[in-house]
């Protein structure tokens, strides 16, 4: 069933879950305070139990009631970067009704989303809203109604339509806490430079492996289409084969002579563009769909060409999604 905002908010209400749109990708939505609903997600998405939910806010002051406090730092990087593609770490107050949505963790991951229809659904709800990926653990996240509807169809109980989300892969997750050094816990459209701009003074790096609990995205198999899809270091190495799909930037489709491309596809073979590492946003809208279309397709196993895409925030992004996609 499609919903608007305010038949999202009566179902969320009486218990219900419901697919939302966010600017970065879509979300399954439960009311954060409600453990039924909340157990719903998890089966649902057949997620493991102990994988906590991000809480969504529609302003920062919806926050502070939850946890024990919010550092200035990360009220600063807040105040700056959000509503936006950005999740922060926060230790929860005591006896805090999120600990459902955390699992039981003593921190929660709090955001703030870009995305009018889930910020009007929080406002009448009155409550935040859990919400991981509103994808099948393990398959990658869904970035328009259409590809929640073909994951979880009938298992939720309605979809709100936001269109395509903007940014189209997950929220940068920041531990920032100390506020001398911002840890990134996952890599997204916000990045060292945003973080820099807003607190000049910090360090920022990267989380250690097994640092912070869970880390987000490396406890479990993440991102990954039924189609098999290992690397390739060239064309060369690919071209003898059959039936199979060649994902790839345009810039290295570009570079494949014309004839080698005309013989690789009359061997039923398929390239799948991925976009321009010019122009990465475009990429990383379009990621997850190129992605899990590769499942339609009628081939037997697929490639990704390996390409340097630079090393801005979102390159760094997309490589941690690949390298999880990529079969080793
Ligand atoms: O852009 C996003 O962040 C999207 C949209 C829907 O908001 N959400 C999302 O949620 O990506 P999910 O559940 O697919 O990924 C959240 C990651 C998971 O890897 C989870 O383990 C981690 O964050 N996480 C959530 N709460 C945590 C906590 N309290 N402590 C440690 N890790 C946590
Ligand atoms: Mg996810």
């Amino acid at each position: 069933m499609m919903a608007d905002a305010v038949k999202a908010v009566e179902l969320l209400r009486e218990g219900k879950v419901v697919a939302v749109p966010t600017e970065t990708v879509y979300g399954l939505a439960a009311d954060a305070l409600n453990p039924q609903a909340i157990a719903r997600v998890f089966e649902i998405k057949n997620r493991p139990a102990d994988n906590p939910l991000i809480c969504h806010f529609n302003q920062i002051g919806q926050i502070s009631s939850y946890v024990k406090n919010i550092p200035d730092s990360t009220l600063k990087l807040m105040q700056h970067l959000t509503p936006g593609p950005v999740s922060f770490m926060l230790d929860l107050s005591e006896d805090s009704p999120l600990q459902f949505a955390t699992c039981g963790s003593a921190q929660v991951i709090v955001r703030i989303p870009d995305h009018p229809l889930l910020l009007e659904i929080i406002e009448r709800l009155d409550h935040p809203v859990a919400a991981p990926s509103a994808n099948t653990s393990g398959k990658v996240s869904p970035t328009s109604a259409q590809m929640v509807a073909e994951d979880l169809g009938a298992k939720v109980d309605a979809i709100v339509d936001g269109g395509e989300c903007r940014v189209g892969i997950e929220s940068t997750i920041l531990d920032a806490r100390n506020a001398h050094e911002v840890i990134i816990l996952r890599h997204g459209n916000i990045g060292e430079k945003e973080i820099r701009d807003v607190l000049p003074a910090a360090m920022v790096r990267d989380v250690k492996p097994g640092e912070r609990g869970v880390t987000p995205g490396s406890k479990y198999r993440h991102y990954a289409p039924d189609t098999q899809i290992f690397g390739a270091d060239s064309f060369k190495a690919v071209a003898h084969e059959r039936k199979i799909a060649l994902l790839l930037t345009q810039e290295s489709l570009d570079a494949i002579d014309v004839r080698e491309r005309e013989k690789f596809v009359n061997h039923q073979n398929v390239f799948v563009a991925l976009g321009s590492v010019k122009d990465l946003n475009d990429l990383a809208r379009k990621f997850y769909s190129s992605i899990s279309g590769v499942d339609r397709l009628d081939v037997t196993q697929a490639f990704f060409l390996r390409a340097d895409l630079g090393d801005s925030s979102l390159a760094k992004a997309l490589q941690t999604r690949l390298d999880k996609i990529i079969s080793h």
